[in-house]
């Protein structure tokens, strides 16, 4: 299932758009935070991911970051932590990197680097605060904050006031979404989409597209550094599974926000799949990715 139309995200969904994000993902920032990091200090980096998934923003970032890493990869979802170990096994194999089972986690060894990764099943609604933060070098996140609400990041900004830590957030929707070409209802179809942003993902009423700028006010007031970078989507035509999926998605989610638009959203999708079939469709959604440093020194 993909991301605006549900609260659940299946590991299918999540392989389907690991390429679009890794195409997508800002590398000037990604090396920030490996700066941010202090790769001169010769000790593996210790990364926490929150809302991991299926460990896509492990196998993005980890060649990078390239040195000995340790990385605890932070999700709710029982079924999403265990694909962890089948799809990061996957990616490691078709890199011809060995795996194997070390101290409850899997080892890759990549080239003359070693990386551990260990899940663990937390609910980040109610216990962002037993993330230990001063066990850690740095924090990332992935196509998550959107989910959320304001009073989490403002919970997410004190832990990182509290213990700074640099943090990579990736690929947050900005409400950008443009199809080529344009019809009539495209417009009713972002209405509904933007409306169903601010919905209750279980963290209270979600910021969805002000996710970025809210928590980039935030910790640039605390004395972080912040930048944000463009990191969209662009689904070409020849990406026809993609697009229909992304069309059926938004007709559901129009649906949904607003039962009385039904026909027109049946044939809205009609059309969409037609532009599909023909390959003429194509679409960009915008996302944002967010880097902070602390300015203060980083206690270790
Ligand atoms: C769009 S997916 C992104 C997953 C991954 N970061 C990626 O890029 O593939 C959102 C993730 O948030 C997780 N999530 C949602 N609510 C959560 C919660 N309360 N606690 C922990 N994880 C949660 C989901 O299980 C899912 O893995």
């Amino acid at each position: 299932m993909s991301d605006a139309a549900s609260t659940g995200f299946s590991a299918d969904w999540l392989r389907q758009r690991e390429p679009f994000d890794l195409a997508a993902r800002s590398a000037s920032l990604a090396l920030g935070f490996r700066a941010a990091l202090g790769p001169q200090n010769p000790a593996a980096f210790r990364i926490v991911d929150l809302a991991s998934g299926s460990g896509a923003n492990f196998r993005a970032l980890a060649p990078l970051l390239e040195k000995d890493q340790e990385w605890r990869l932070v999700d709710h979802d029982p079924l999403l932590l265990a694909a962890q170990r089948s799809e990061i096994t996957r990616w490691a194999s078709g890199q011809r990197w060995h795996c194997h089972d070390h101290e409850g986690g899997l080892a890759i060894h990549a080239g003359p680097a070693r990386w551990l990764v260990r899940s663990q099943q937390l609910d980040l609604a109610r216990d962002l605060e037993d993330i230990d933060l001063a066990s850690c070098d740095g924090l990332v996140t992935t196509a998550f904050l959107d989910l959320v609400s304001a009073a989490w990041l403002d919970r997410l900004s004190a832990l990182l006031v509290r213990t700074p830590r640099p943090l990579l957030a990736s690929l947050t929707v900005d409400g950008r979404r443009t199809w080529f070409p344009t019809r009539p209802a495209d417009q009713l179809i972002a209405d509904a989409f933007l409306s169903h942003q601010g919905g209750e993902k279980g963290f209270g009423p979600s910021l969805g597209v002000r996710a970025t700028p809210y928590l980039a006010a935030h910790l640039a007031v605390a004395g972080y550094q912040v930048s944000t970078q463009s990191s969209d989507w662009h689904i070409g035509r020849e990406h026809s599974d993609m697009l229909l999926n992304m069309a059926q998605e938004a007709a559901t989610v129009a649906t949904e926000t607003d039962p009385s638009c039904k026909p027109a959203v049946s044939s809205w999708l009609a059309d969409r799949a037609a532009d599909i079939h023909h390959g003429l469709l194509s679409l960009e959604i915008g996302h944002l990715d967010l880097l902070a440093v602390p300015h203060f020194p980083v206690v270790k």
